[in-house]
């Protein structure tokens, strides 16, 4: 983990505030690509990721923006009212699930409300290399869009359409047209909230946008029905140990409690940190981590939240 300081925290937007980090002294941050996010540990044990948004070459300050959010699981409540300026913060290195295809000749770039924030670092990155890029921009109301100003006056403002849902029927985000020509040379960027992404992906879906020319990155999973949910067992390879896994709790909390270790963060199928082998046995995902074809081939699986179809599940651990 690395020690930095909070250096300043303004509101930016209804219900949004920007954290500007450094490192201590002065002392220059680890690099990062466009689309990279940090953990932020935070009260009680809590840990968040955080996507960066301010420009990847920069090394002297981490940007992060965090939206206020009422089903808040402790995380934005915390930056929100307990972190301020003056403050220090543990975080991990930057980390990428989300990268720019440097093979993409045209970049097309989408963002529903607070999923602007590695959006905006890709923007960034694209404009500084003068590569081919839009970024569609979709919130509720001018107000509740967090880096406005800031990207009404960067040198890509011609390049940003904002889609306001307040607005009149004329800008309102059409995905079919945008994305009604399939083209091999271009790649679709999409991060914001579950059914944002859905309508963003299903379209380019429906057009016959291929799997690989799609990247996304959620920041929240959909709350998921767990009424049905049952017991299972689950093998750890290594020892040969056979644990059951109850109907109400989860994979992670059972082998935590064993002191058997898996890495973990985000607990709920975001950020890919729990991402186990399976030798056998079919999983029940339940994450949003892996793409449809990489859950598909039942290979891996993110214990912190997907259970088991089968009565067993022999784990690479
Ligand atoms: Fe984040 Fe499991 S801990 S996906």
């Amino acid at each position: 983990m690395i020690e930095v300081l909070v250096i300043s925290k303004k509101v930016v937007a209804d219900d949004i505030c920007l954290f500007e980090l450094a490192g201590l002294k002065g002392a220059p941050l680890p690099p990062f690509s466009a689309g990279a996010h940090i953990d932020v540990e935070l009260p009680e044990g809590i840990t968040r990721q955080y996507s960066l948004c301010n420009h990847p070459d920069e090394n002297h300050r981490y940007q992060i923006a965090v939206l206020k959010d009422p089903f808040s699981r402790g995380g934005s409540l915390a930056m929100h009212k307990q972190i301020n300026e003056g403050d220090r913060l543990q975080i991990s290195e930057p980390r990428n699930h989300f990268p720019l295809a440097h093979e993409a000749k045209r970049s097309l770039l989408f963002a529903g409300g607070i999923g602007i924030t590695p959006i905006l670092c890709m923007a960034e990155r694209l404009a500084h290399i003068g590569a081919n890029f839009e970024l569609h921009y979709c919130t509720r109301t001018p107000a509740k869009t967090a880096f406005i100003e800031h990207i009404k006056a960067s040198e890509f403002a011609d390049q940003v359409h904002f889609h306001f849902d307040d607005g009149n029927a004329t800008q309102k985000l059409d995905a079919a047209s945008l994305l009604a020509t399939p083209d091999s040379n271009t790649h679709v960027y999409v991060c914001g909230p579950g059914g944002f992404m859905e309508y963003i992906l299903n379209t380019a879906k429906e057009l016959n946008w291929s799997e690989k020319q799609l990247h996304r990155e959620y920041f929240s999973a959909d709350p998921v029905d767990n009424t049905n949910d049952g017991r299972f067992e689950v093998k750890i390879s290594s020892t040969g140990q056979i644990v059951e896994i109850p109907a109400d709790k989860t994979i992670l909390e059972v082998l935590e409690k064993l002191d058997i270790e898996i890495s973990f963060s985000c607990e709920s199928g975001v950020c890919g940190t729990c991402l186990t082998r399976i030798l056998e046995g079919i999983p029940d995902h339940r994450d949003v981590f892996l793409t449809e074809e990489e859950q598909a081939k039942n290979d891996q699986f993110t214990p912190c939240c997907s259970r088991a179809k089968s009565e067993l599940l022999i784990l690479d651990i």
